[in-house]
């Protein structure tokens, strides 16, 4: 008897945590990289001229603090040139976990470069990233569009294609080719 009464208070109890959790809001929920992208993003979409989708992987992996400043200025420094050189509309931002690493790529509709010479946006960001181990390469394909990839190494290993399937697609995707630097 006394067993099934405390049975009964503890699956009470899981349900009321159920409806709690289901409550939260969904930031409290997501790491802080998450929600600082999604702070940034917001900002950089205020205007509605521009539209920025954004993909993280669940779970994503937790990377030290300095790998995730260095992600989050990335991100902000692409935002930057995608609008203030390549004047594009549409940009994508996702993360990606693969075994070991996480991977952000930005891609932009924007006109491009066709030789870009690195000024102190994507210097800096080549050497802090570098500082945690990681790599910055780009390309802009011939027919526009700028694509920049920040590799980090991750401790956890996160299979890949766990990303967000909302944002991405659908716009300078396809093969890429053209212009290609590594730095
Ligand atoms: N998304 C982009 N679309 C088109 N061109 C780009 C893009 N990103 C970078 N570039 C080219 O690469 C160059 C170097 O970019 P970088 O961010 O290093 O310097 P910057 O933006 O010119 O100056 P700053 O030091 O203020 O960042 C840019 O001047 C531009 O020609
Ligand atoms: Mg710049």
């Amino acid at each position: 008897m006394l067993n099934a009464i405390q049975e009964r208070a503890r699956d009470g109890l899981v349900a009321v945590r159920r409806a709690v959790d289901a409550l939260r809001p969904r930031e409290l929920e997501q790491s802080p990289l998450e929600a600082a992208l999604r702070r940034l993003i917001d900002e950089y979409s205020r205007n509605g001229a521009l539209r920025i989708d954004l993909a993280v992987p669940n779970p994503l992996p937790r990377l030290s603090p300095v790998a995730e400043l260095g992600l989050f200025r990335a991100a902000q420094e692409a935002l930057t040139n995608a609008v203030r050189h390549g004047r594009a509309d549409r940009i994508a931002v996702v993360l990606e976990a693969a075994p070991g690493r996480l991977v952000l790529k930005v891609t932009d509709n924007g006109r491009g470069c066709p030789a870009v010479v690195p000024g102190n946006g994507l210097t800096g960001m080549r050497e802090r990233v570098a500082g945690v181990g990681g790599r910055v390469s780009w390309e802009s394909p011939a027919q526009g569009g700028f694509v920049l990839e920040v590799r980090i190494p991750a401790d956890e290993a996160v299979g890949p294609g766990e990303a967000d399937a909302d944002a991405g697609a659908g716009f300078a995707g396809g093969a890429v080719v053209g212009r290609s630097v590594e730095a």
